[in-house]
Formats: C-alpha cells, sequence, structure tokens
C-alpha cells in the first residue's frame, strides 16, 4: 500500500479529487492532510472524507521536526502539494527526494516564484495579455516553483477572460490531470 500525504493551505478542490481519484483503490491510500489555515476549507473537506487532519503553526513547521517526524512514523511515499502557501523547509526536501510534487496554476517557468500564488497568478496571466495559461507538476526543491517540471498542460485565452475566468480554466486543468499525474508518480516508486 502506498501513502500519500496532502499539504493544502486553502480550499482544498485539489485535495478533494485526489482522494476520490483514490477512494476505491486498495493500493493506495490519502492517509493524512496537513494544513497550517486553521480555517482552511480543506479541514472541512478532510472530515466529510474521513482523511485524518493535522493542523500546524509556522513555528512547529519551521522550527521543530515535528512534522517530518510524522510523515516518517506514517510512512508516508508520496508528499502532494495541493494550494500549500509555505515554503517547504530544506530537511523535509531532504527527506522525500523526488517525491514532493507541487501544482502550479500556471505555465512556469513565467508566472512563478514569491508571492506568486492563487489569484495574483491569474491577475498577472491577464494583465499580460497572455493568449494561454495553463498547469505545471513540479517536484519540489529548495526554491519556490523551480523543481524539475513533470507535466504541464495549456488552455487558450479569450482577450475577454479576466482572472477568475482564467482560474476557472485553470481548475479545471488541475482536477482533470493532478489526481493522474499522483497516481503515475506513484507508480513509479519503487516498492
Ligand atoms: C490551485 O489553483 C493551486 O494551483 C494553487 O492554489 C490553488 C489551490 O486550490 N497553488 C498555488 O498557487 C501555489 N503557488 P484548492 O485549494 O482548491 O486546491
Amino acid at each position: 500500500m502506498k501513502r500519500i500525504a496532502i499539504f493544502a493551505s486553502g480550499s482544498g478542490s485539489n485535495a478533494e479529487t485526489i482522494a476520490h481519484h483514490f477512494a476505491d483503490r486498495p493500493d493506495v491510500q490519502v492517509s493524512l492532510i496537513l494544513t497550517n489555515n486553521p480555517d482552511a476549507g480543506v479541514i472541512q473537506r478532510a472530515r466529510r472524507l474521513h482523511i485524518p487532519v493535522v493542523v500546524f503553526d509556522r513555528k512547529t513547521f519551521y522550527e521543530t521536526d515535528r512534522i517530518l517526524e510524522l510523515l516518517v512514523n506514517q510512512k508516508i511515499d508520496l508528499v502532494v502539494l495541493a494550494g500549500f502557501m509555505m515554503l517547504i523547509p530544506e530537511k523535509l526536501i531532504r527527506a522525500f527526494p523526488e517525491k514532493m510534487v507541487n501544482i502550479h496554476p500556471a505555465l512556469l517557468p513565467k508566472y512563478g516564484g514569491r508571492g506568486m500564488y492563487g489569484h495574483f497568478v491569474h491577475e498577472a496571466v491577464v494583465a499580460a495579455g497572455e493568449r494561454q495559461s495553463g498547469i505545471t507538476i513540479h517536484f519540489v526543491n529548495e526554491v519556490y516553483d523551480e523543481g524539475k517540471i513533470i507535466f504541464q498542460a495549456t488552455c487558450d485565452l479569450e482577450n475577454s477572460d479576466t482572472p477568475e475566468d482564467v482560474a476557472r480554466k485553470v481548475q479545471l486543468l488541475e482536477h482533470e490531470h493532478y489526481p493522474a499525474m499522483v497516481d503515475k508518480l506513484l507508480s513509479n516508486l519503487p516498492e
């Protein structure tokens, strides 16, 4: 059995689609959802999905080994970031080499980096008059949004698209592709 931990800071729609994808799979379990945000929508979703949820604060994340120990004790095989808004500490990245994946709501390397998340990304894409946007799924390294790219998918934009329109198009791509890519990554992990 392969075990996934999902980190999320917001609504958690990606976390939920991933959980649904594996719900009937005896070989894969979403074992844990972790969040830094006590008000995050993902907490309600996790409860509804009967997935244990852990809420932690900044100090615990950056100044203790508790999250790392939790992931190790829970025998987590793959860490999935789904709208998680904190930089991952190096010791966590080192513990999960090419076993920690993120989704970014634009076509990296454009529109990435510190401060580029959620609606800020879509606003920048619209302001630049881009004809396309999309999603990037990548491994996580020490620099925001700079890990090795595993997968990208694009959507066409209209002149009249607002940031909210772009967000909707991008979210459709996320829900279509992220669970499948997580599945593929898991099947490539050694037993
Ligand atoms: C997603 O669009 C994800 O790509 C983005 O946050 C949203 C979370 O939505 N992540 C980033 O911007 C990371 N830089 P969700 O909470 O509904 O899954």
